[in-house]
């Protein structure tokens, strides 16, 4: 069993806060096990209701639920939509009896007319996969080549978890989806899908899009904007800078997580993933899911000139814009690019994800960071006019540098360094 200590003081400290918190997620994300951490499955507190049991126990809700005591589960709401205005009553009585934890598998948008019946009473936590933080920094080709669903993840082969992710995705489309209420067919839903498979890490373009698919750009749009609900799909939106430059206007689409884009793909294993066109953008895809998981930003995008600079993320933390480029090579190198990003967007810092293992300084405010240190310490990315690490042989000026940017009394007051404006 990997220990998800991460997600379940997320948890706790939601349900201390509020009166209802839904966690959300991927179908075989752990969304149960998590849930069964907290409460346990045998406890009268639990309600599964996938299990016939379950909803003959809520047969008579306000009766079955209004009695209980301290944290009552409810799994699977999304097959009862009609339990929102009995939670809405329940939750608002004074002083709290009981506080609740949902767990379903559709998106807040999704069940938002549902979720609209709590508003004001319900936080809702994202569950994903595994992350590179939970599995250590050995796992991290391995989390790459097989996504992070945890049955995917810890299959006994390669092999297993690639027939694992297959059907997967076909249960997911003929079985969840009409469960879901969404009417698509599973086969044209299959070749959208596939189709973004090969788009991934690409601008979205809905012409060609729904040209290659025969249907209406409109209907293109909903398709994904579905699998974006159901947490496929990251639709990353544009920065818009205020430039005489023109810049990319339309979202980027990734497949989440990198284990289903390889099945889609048919990529079984690490020969035929690296050997493919698509190798590069899947590791980048993946890098980002991670830094996004890692560093919570309050928001992510990306950004793009028609002239050629870009930029893969930008995330907003506490106010300040930090950059990140994912380079899948051994030595990654400063671009004019990466200039240009650095002062046209004003980044306080960009970091150079890549798969290798030494961290190193690419310049003033440039720093390359191996995955495998962002997982273990997500803050890398936001610690800006931070002391370069000396390196082996670095020359003594860099030494003084780090040093007194470091004891400068600016930073120590907790102000804005200096050369952060420069
Ligand atoms: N932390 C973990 N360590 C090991 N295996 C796990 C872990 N979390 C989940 N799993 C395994 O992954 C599978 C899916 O987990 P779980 O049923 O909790 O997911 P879920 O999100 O509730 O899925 P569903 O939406 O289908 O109900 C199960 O086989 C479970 O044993
Ligand atoms: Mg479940």
């Amino acid at each position: 069993m990997v220990e998800r200590s991460r997600w379940l003081s997320a948890l706790r400290a939601a349900l201390k806060r509020s009166r209802v918190t839904a966690l959300v997620g991927p179908r075989q994300a752990g969304k149960t096990t998590l849930a069964r951490q907290i409460v346990p499955e045998n406890s009268p507190a639990y309600f599964d209701l996938e299990d016939p049991r379950g909803l003959a126990r809520l047969a008579e809700p306000m009766m079955a639920l209004g009695p209980l005591r301290g944290i009552v589960v409810i799994d699977e709401i999304q097959r009862r939509p009609d339990l929102f205005p009995v939670l809405r009553v329940l939750a608002d009585r004074r002083p709290i009896p009981a506080r609740f934890l949902i767990l379903g598998s559709a998106t807040p948008d999704l069940l938002k007319p549902c979720s609209e019946t709590l508003a004001g009473r319900l936080e809702t936590i994202e569950l994903t996969g595994f992350a590179l933080d939970e599995l250590g920094a050995p796992a991290m080709r391995r989390l790459w080549r097989r996504g992070g669903f945890p049955p995917a993840y810890l299959a006994r082969s390669e092999h297993a978890s690639y027939v694992w992710r297959r059907q997967f995705m076909q249960t997911y489309l003929e079985r969840d989806l009409p469960q879901l209420g969404i009417t698509v067919p599973s086969a044209t839903m299959l070749r959208f899908w596939t189709m973004l498979a090969h788009y991934h890490g690409g601008v979205w373009n809905a012409a060609e899009a729904a040209r290659s698919l025969g249907v209406s750009e409109p209907t293109a749009r909903r398709y994904l904007d579905l699998l974006s609900g159901l947490f496929m799909v990251r639709q990353l939106q544009p920065w818009h800078e205020n430039l005489k430059k023109r810049q990319v206007k339309a979202p980027k689409v990734y497949l989440r997580d990198s284990g289903l884009l390889h099945a889609l793909l048919g990529l079984a294993g690490e020969r035929e993933l690296l050997s493919h066109p698509k190798a590069g953008a899947s590791w980048e895809g993946y890098a980002i899911e991670q830094a996004v998981a890692l560093v919570r930003p309050e928001a992510a995008y990306f950004w793009a000139t028609h002239t050629g600079a870009e930029l893969d993320l930008l995330l907003i933390k506490r106010g300040q814009r930090y950059g990140v480029e994912v380079k899948f090579q051994d030595a990654p190198r400063l671009t004019p690019s990466m200039r240009t990003a650095i002062s046209d967007l004003r980044l306080r810092h960009l970091t150079v994800l890549y798969p290798g293992d030494r961290q190193y300084e690419l310049g003033r405010r440039v720093t390359v960071v191996p995955l495998t240190e962002l997982a273990r310490d997500p803050e890398v990315i936001a610690r800006v006019g931070r002391a370069p690490r000396v390196r082996a042989g670095a020359g003594p000026r860099e030494r003084v540098d780090s040093h007194s940017i470091r004891r400068h009394p600016a930073r120590r007051r907790g102000m804005k360094h200096p050369e952060a404006h420069r």
